[in-house]
C-alpha cells in the first residue's frame, strides 16, 4: 500500500479542528492519510493535550518576533514530519513567506466567515461572529482557502453557508459555523489529498471535473 498523505497542523487555540482531523484521518477507513503533527504558536494551547491523548506529535513555536527564526522552525519541524499537506486550524500568527512557498499549494485556513467579508488582521473568533451580527447579515458560513503571505486572503478551495437566525448572539452563530467546520475541513482536506482539487501555478483553485459530474459528492457519506 503506498504511504499515507502526511497532513501537519498549525494551532493556537482549543484545537476543535485539529481533533476533527484526527479523527476523520485516524479511522481504519482511511489508511492512506496521516495526521503527522500539530505546531501549538504558544505553550498551553489546548490543542497540545488533544495531541497527547491522540498520541500525535507535537512542537511549540519558540517565542520570537523574528519572522526568520520563525520561518526556520516551522521549516525545520514540518521537514522532519515530512508533512505534505499543512492545515492553519486557529494559528494566530501570520505564516512566513518562506514557508508559504515551500508549501505553495499544500497549505490551507479555514475560516469562520464567507471571505473576503469578515475577514482580515484582528478579525478571528467571536470578533467574527459579532461582526456578522452587528452587520445583520442573513448567512455567514465557513471557508478553506490555500494560505498566502497575508491574512485570510489566498484562493478559496470551498465555502459553506450557515444560517444567521432571529435572536442570535456572537455565541449561538460561532457555535453553529463551528460546527460546520469540523465537516467541512477534513473534506477540504481529503479533497486535496486525493487530488481531486489543486492550486495551479497561476494560482487558480482547479476542481478535477468527474468530481462534479459524479453523484459522489451529493451522495458521499463523510
Ligand atoms: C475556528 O473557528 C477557526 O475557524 C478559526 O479559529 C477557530 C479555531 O478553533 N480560525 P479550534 O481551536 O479549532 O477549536
Amino acid at each position: 500500500m503506498a504511504e499515507p498523505v502526511r497532513i501537519a497542523v498549525l494551532a493556537s487555540g482549543g484545537g476543535s479542528n485539529f481533533q476533527a482531523l484526527v479523527d476523520r484521518f485516524s479511522r481504519r477507513d482511511t489508511p492512506g492519510r496521516r495526521v503527522v503533527g500539530v505546531i501549538a504558536s504558544r505553550e498551553g494551547a489546548g490543542v497540545l493535550e488533544r495531541a497527547r491523548r491522540a498520541g500525535v506529535a507535537s512542537a511549540i513555536l519558540p517565542a520570537s518576533t523574528d519572522d526568520d527564526r520563525t520561518a526556520t522552525f516551522l521549516l525545520r519541524t514540518l521537514a522532519g514530519w515530512r508533512s505534505e499537506i499543512v492545515v492553519l486550524a486557529g494559528y494566530m500568527k501570520l505564516v512566513p513567506e518562506p514557508v508559504v512557498r515551500a508549501h505553495w499549494g499544500r497549505i490551507l485556513n479555514i475560516h469562520p466567515a464567507l471571505l473576503p467579508s469578515f475577514g482580515g488582521q484582528g478579525m478571528y473568533g467571536a470578533r467574527v461572529h459579532r461582526a456578522v451580527v452587528d452587520s445583520g447579515a442573513r448567512v455567514t458560513g465557513v471557508t478553506v482557502h490555500f494560505v498566502d503571505e497575508a491574512y485570510d486572503r489566498g484562493p478559496i478551495l470551498c465555502q459553506w453557508p450557515v444560517p444567521v437566525l432571529a435572536g442570535d448572539t456572537p455565541a449561538s452563530v460561532g457555535a453553529r459555523v463551528l460546527a460546520v467546520e469540523h465537516r467541512l475541513l477534513p473534506a477540504a482536506v481529503e479533497a486535496l489529498a486525493s487530488g481531486i482539487v489543486r492550486l495551479d501555478a497561476d494560482g487558480r483553485v482547479r476542481w478535477s471535473r468527474e468530481w462534479f459530474d459524479s453523484e459522489r459528492f451529493f451522495n458521499r457519506e463523510d
